[in-house]
């Protein structure tokens, strides 16, 4: 099946079975490979992507429901100045260490700026609870939130 998706403001059209996950769309037939598989049952956030206004795991997200929504992923987080204040961000705290969960981190983090422009403490653990950091980087995850909100 033929669907017609738009991501990060590019229209694209995938040939792909309706329940196929879109994260297999972007990394295999797509070549955007800075959407991670981590868990594949929408556990551990690492293939978090944006669809509309809201988070969606990739890994559990059939193409087939996406027709006509906007897709944004982690190359696409640049496009806006909250996405380049949390790059900047990451850089300054030295945030990651393995770095395999940062890209589903940083899209929750663009999404609660989003929604929640200076966030409390509570607000960041609230939105970044599903995403599940393996090297314990939490603490540097909050201060550049914070310091991208500044
Ligand atoms: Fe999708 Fe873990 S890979 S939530």
């Amino acid at each position: 099946m033929t669907t017609q998706l738009e991501i990060n403001g590019r229209r694209v059209r995938v040939e792909a079975d309706a329940e196929t996950p879109l994260l297999w769309v972007l990394r295999e037939e797509l070549g955007m490979t800075g959407t991670k598989y981590g868990c594949g049952v929408g556990l551990c956030g690492a293939c978090t992507v944006h669809v509309g206004n809201g988070p969606a795991r990739s890994c559990i997200t059939p193409v087939g429901a996406l027709a006509r929504q906007q897709v944004r992923t982690i190359e696409g987080l640049e496009q806006d100045r909250i996405g380049r204040a949390l790059q900047a961000a990451w850089v300054a705290n030295d945030v990651p260490q393995c770095g395999y969960c940062q890209c589903g981190q940083l899209m929750s983090a663009a999404m609660l700026l989003r929604t929640t422009p200076r966030p409390s403490d509570a607000d960041i653990t609230e939105a970044m609870a599903g995403n599940v950091c393996r090297c314990g980087t939490y603490d540097r995850i909050r201060a550049a939130i914070h310091e991208a909100a500044r």
